[in-house]
């Protein structure tokens, strides 16, 4: 876990937008007790692939699949939301947060897959984030814009209740991701 923690601040320490989250990562010698726990998607996480990109990201994957099994994958989601073939292909594991291993309340910190095929519909929240996808080629989507294709290690910054969409192609997408600001642990308003 201190391996992948390292690796993860390396792939943002290049990202601008990433900065103001960063200053904000916590000493790693605090933990909390986490029970591992998996999900439908992780079925993914061998499938994903290791790119080389701007940043270094093939190594955060490589580590992410080898301590995946230890990690708790959840969702934020119910099937009333976006239906039970969605549940089946998304998750995330939270690192540094309000319920992740490495406590913070001034940001989060996680990843989140999505299974090939998956749509994640426009939704909205106070956090303003930075996305880093590490594996997976997908399309986002920034207010009404268009589907953009983002490649691996190409951020993408959200302000504070700036709707996002977006879906994964015919590979797995793996993102990294930072909360600051809000409430670190709010469901997600669906737009
Ligand atoms: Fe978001």
């Amino acid at each position: 876990m201190d391996r992948l923690l390292e690796l993860v601040k390396r792939a943002f320490a290049p990202v601008p937008e990433a900065a103001a989250f960063l200053a904000d990562w916590p000493a790693v010698t605090e933990r909390r007790e986490i029970v591992a726990g998996t999900l439908p998607v992780c079925d993914w996480i061998p499938e994903l692939q290791a790119e080389t990109g701007p940043v270094d990201t093939a190594v955060v994957v490589a580590q992410l699949q080898q301590v995946a099994a230890d990690l708790s994958w959840r969702q934020t989601y119910g099937a009333g939301d976006f239906g039970a073939a969605f549940l089946r292909g998304y998750g995330w594991s939270e690192f540094i947060g309000l319920r992740g291993p490495v406590p913070s309340a001034r940001i989060a910190c996680g990843v989140l897959l999505l299974a090939p095929g998956i749509s994640y519909p426009s939704h909205a929240h106070a956090a303003e984030e930075v996305y880093l996808p590490i594996s997976g080629v997908a399309e986002w989507q920034m207010g009404v814009g268009a589907f953009v294709q983002v490649p691996v290690g190409q951020a993408i910054h959200h302000p504070s209740w700036t709707p996002h969409a977006m879906r994964s192609g015919d590979q797995p997408l793996a993102a990294l991701y930072l909360w600051r600001g809000g409430d670190l642990a709010a469901k997600s308003v669906i737009l």
